[in-house]
């Protein structure tokens, strides 16, 4: 099993955000950054006549990491089986994810509550495949957020051999938050995170929850093998500018300007809307990137008004980018 790719610094799995337009998007910004999916049902995926929906992917987007969303060993051990035949580099369990949607399949942070459970899928998963298998878990969920649950927790999967964990560092409560809220409101607790790598030093442990710039991401580094961003990749994709060189030691120039950045996004453009995809999905994932600079308004309006009905979608992105004054 290969677990040496680097995972010092990964994007979350987001629904809805981190699609393979996306991936393909932030790996300009970025040559070592771990790129995760978006949660894909094992049940869908294995029932699907066509998985490239769900599977399909560019090589340069490698490497990244295919997130299952299940709680039937069988079929996440069949689903794994797809994800690694796709060419991904590392399959994983979604145990943070709290939405009524997913606890009514029974899969997602309320698996945290059946600790067994998770161990036969996660091993189900890892005999199916020889890339590695993970967990997204968060410390908690409802009252059973104490240090020893948590512990107990990663502790069994450990045993079961798991190896690389991604917390979410505050508990989700089942009832009463919707998503959003909680990714807001229970608090963070880094230092769960931190204790569980002191306690169990041969994990692959990585933080999630709250990092906003490459400062946080460097502090936890001293301590722990991997931070993981979501949301402000995607609102403010540009902070990863210098991933690279500050992260993963990289002497490679990275892109110059959000600009040049565009440009090098646009002949993928062309190519995928020429194969159908529309302008939409294409440019709704580029509304942060001018984030606080003269024109931004302007750019984003263009792209959200235009996508819709452009016949020339990179003709559409240029002019977009003509309003913003980037120096
Ligand atoms: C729009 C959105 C969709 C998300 N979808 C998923 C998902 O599919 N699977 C998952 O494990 N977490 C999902 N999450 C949670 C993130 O992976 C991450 O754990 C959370 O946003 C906390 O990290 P952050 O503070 O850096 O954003 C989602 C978050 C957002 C904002």
């Amino acid at each position: 099993m290969n677990l040496d790719f680097n995972r010092r610094l990964s994007i979350a799995p987001m629904l809805d955000c981190t699609d393979r337009h996306e991936r393909y998007f932030l790996r300009l910004i970025s040559k070592n950054i771990l790129l995760y999916s978006e949660m894909v049902v094992s049940t869908g995926l294995i029932h699907c006549k066509d998985t490239g929906i769900f599977l399909e992917h560019e090589d340069c987007e490698l490497p990244a990491v295919l997130q299952l969303g299940g709680s039937y060993p069988n079929e996440l051990a069949e689903a794994s089986k797809l994800v690694e035949r796709a060419g991904f580099n590392e399959v994983n369990l979604n145990c943070g994810c709290p939405s009524d949607r997913v606890q009514n399949g029974n899969f997602g942070a309320c698996l945290m509550k059946d600790k067994n459970l998770v161990a036969d899928c996660f091993k189900a998963m890892q005999d199916a495949v020889s890339i590695p298998v993970s967990i997204k878990c968060r410390i908690g969920v409802d009252e059973f957020d104490s240090w020893e649950f948590f512990r107990d927790f990663v502790g069994t999967l450990a045993d079961a051999g798991c190896r690389i964990f991604i917390i979410h560092a505050r508990k989700a409560w089942l009832k009463g938050l919707s998503p959003k809220e909680n990714r807001e409101v229970p608090p963070l607790k880094y230092e769960f995170v931190h204790k569980l790598k002191a306690e169990m030093p041969h994990l692959n442990i990585s933080l999630n929850g709250g990092i906003k710039t490459l400062d946080q991401v460097e502090e936890q580094l001293k301590d722990l093998d991997g931070v993981m961003v979501g949301r402000e990749a995607y609102e403010n994709p540009w902070f990863l500018r210098d991933a690279d060189e500050r992260i993963f030691g990289s002497t490679d120039t990275p892109v110059s300007s959000r600009k040049a950045l565009l440009e090098a996004y646009l002949p993928y453009v062309e190519k995928e809307f020429a194969k159908g995809t529309p302008a939409t999905i294409l440019t709704r994932h580029l509304y942060g990137l001018f984030t606080g600079l003269p024109g931004a308004r302007k750019f984003r309006q263009v792209l959200s008004q235009g996508a819709p009905k452009t016949k020339d979608a990179a003709e559409m992105l240029r002019r977009a980018m003509d309003f913003v004054v980037e120096e």
